[in-house]
């Protein structure tokens, strides 16, 4: 393919991919923004593919191949509410990328020196191979652990080593040292790799470091950090596609960080400084029991009080995810409407295991845009609601967030359902959330707990309301 060719191809590329994450960012435009960003990733295979550097066409398909039909199946059979430990996975998988190409790169320069740059053209060089060996093992080893603890085989509390600030800090300058070797004339390879399992073992301990409550923001600076290796990698390579892409991957992922760092009321900084988590005397497992007796409710005493509901705001969780109670909840949501009951969607910004997590299920079921509300806008509404159905939410309304400073969600806003006149809370057992934290709200005196799997449960409140 001709340079040109290639060239205009990757400027289409970059602008589908800008496009696509403008039509993200609105929940009716989301469709499309998908099919901008296939498109755009299509026509950047294809011109990589078909552009200058590619030699051994035959090998290339057979790796495409493997590599899109594994990509394939486990699209096609991944749950909804594995989706975060896939990223995660996919991450790793940006990270080792980044570090395998940047050994490739090195090793080949010293087999065949006669490609070497030399000068200041050497020095950017290998700074750039540096940089994306470095980030790449740091979201590797992260991806891997966060893939470890979303899907349970790593506990989700947080490893709390003594100064585990200066060892990750100490970690850090030791690699920057190492960087002296490596870039200019000696050039060492064993300095390279010294500094690159260093770099393993910060980004597994940073992650380690980091509790269960706070992986949101973890997931999202893993989306940054394996951007920005991507970029160092384009860098690398000269390719400027691979740069751009890079840069918008990791741009937005810092973008999503520092929203989500918001929505947990944590610090940026110290989100990137690692192990930001539970304060390092928590042991984050919420041993303190609340105090008192939890109600139960039948579902047709929940059908009961929805009846003689005016307001209603429903409260989706993870657990509505499990259940796949979505449909049967967009219906008992008609059915109350139908009757003039206002019927609100309260969704807090990490509910779920994904950014999103919720809208995404909502959507599915055909829920309205319009009455799914972010807890700033329904918060202050609360102590004007009659009933406030919690469908598998947990942490995101654990009055303990607010009220026990040493809890390990302390400081996390949260959704305050307790305001209402009634809380119904439909779960199957009295067992904590993602965070591991003890929930007060199942023992306020406003509070019944609607026990069982919420799609029966939501289906039988459905049938017993008139
Ligand atoms: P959680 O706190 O995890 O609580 C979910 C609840 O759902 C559980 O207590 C569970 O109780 C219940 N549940 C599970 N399966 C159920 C079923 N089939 N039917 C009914 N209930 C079921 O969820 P949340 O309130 O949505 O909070 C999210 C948590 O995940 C936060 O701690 C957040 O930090 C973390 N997190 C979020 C993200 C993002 S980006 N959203 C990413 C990683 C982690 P039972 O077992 O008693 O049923």
């Amino acid at each position: 393919m001709f340079n040109g060719v290639v060239i205009a191809a990757y400027i289409i590329a970059a602008v589908l991919f800008i496009l696509s994450l403008g039509g993200l960012s609105d929940q009716e435009k989301a469709r499309r923004g998908n099919l901008y960003g296939m498109l755009g990733m299509g026509i950047a295979i294809l011109a990589t593919i078909f552009g200058p550097g590619v030699q051994s066409y035959w090998l290339l398909m057979l790796m495409v191949l493997v590599g899109a039909s594994i990509g394939a199946n486990m699209a096609r059979k991944v749950e909804m509410t594995a989706m975060p430990q896939l990223v995660a996975m996919l991450h790793s998988f940006v990270g080792l990328a980044a570090v395998l190409i940047g050994f490739s790169n090195t090793l080949s320069l010293s087999v065949d020196p006669t490609h070497a740059l030399s000068g200041s053209a050497r020095t950017i060089h290998d700074v750039e191979v540096y940089l994306g060996i470095i980030i790449g093992a740091i979201t590797f080893t992260g991806s891997l652990i966060a893939y470890g603890k979303l899907t349970g085989k790593l506990s989700s509390s947080p490893l709390s080593l003594p100064a585990r600030h200066w060892l990750n800090a100490g970690g850090l300058v030791i690699v920057t040292l190492l960087a002296v070797s490596f870039i200019g004339e000696s050039h060492s390879l064993f300095a390279l790799t010294l500094a690159t399992l260093i770099a393993f073992a910060v980004g597994a301990h940073l992650v380690m470091s980091i509790g269960g409550a706070d992986m949101p923001v973890v997931i999202s600076m893993l989306n940054s950090y394996s951007g920005w290796a991507a970029a160092a990698t384009g860098f690398m390579l000269n390719n400027d596609l691979l740069i751009v892409t890079g840069a918008l991957v990791g741009s937005s992922g810092a973008i999503l960080s520092y929203i989500m760092c918001r929505a947990m009321n944590r610090g940026f900084i110290s989100v990137i400084l690692g192990g930001f988590g539970a304060p390092a005397t928590s042991s984050g497992s919420g041993d303190e029991e609340p105090e008192g007796e939890a109600i139960a409710i039948l579902p047709e005493e929940t059908a009961q009080l929805l009846n003689q509901a005016k307001s209603v705001v429903i409260v989706p969780g993870y657990g509505m995810a499990v259940a796949h109670a979505q449909h049967p909840v967009s219906s008992l949501t008609n059915k109350l409407r139908d009757k003039g009951v206002n019927v609100r969607f309260a969704i807090h910004p990490v509910a779920g295991r994904m950014p999103g997590h919720m809208n995404v299920l909502l959507a599915e079921a055909r829920v309205p845009y319009d009455i799914v509300l972010e807890m700033d806008e329904i918060n202050e509404e609360l102590p004007e609601t009659d009933v406030v159905m919690v469908i598998g939410a947990n942490d995101i309304v654990n009055p303990a967030a607010l009220e026990v400073p040493d809890s390990p969600i302390a400081g996390m806003p949260v959704l305050e359902v307790w305001n209402a006149k009634y809380v119904i809370v439909s779960k199957r057992s009295m067992a904590t959330g993602y965070a591991g934290v003890e929930n007060p709200l199942f023992f306020r005196d406003n509070t019944r707990m609607l026990f069982g799997d919420a799609r029966d449960s939501i289906e039988a409140v459905l049938s017993a309301i008139e």
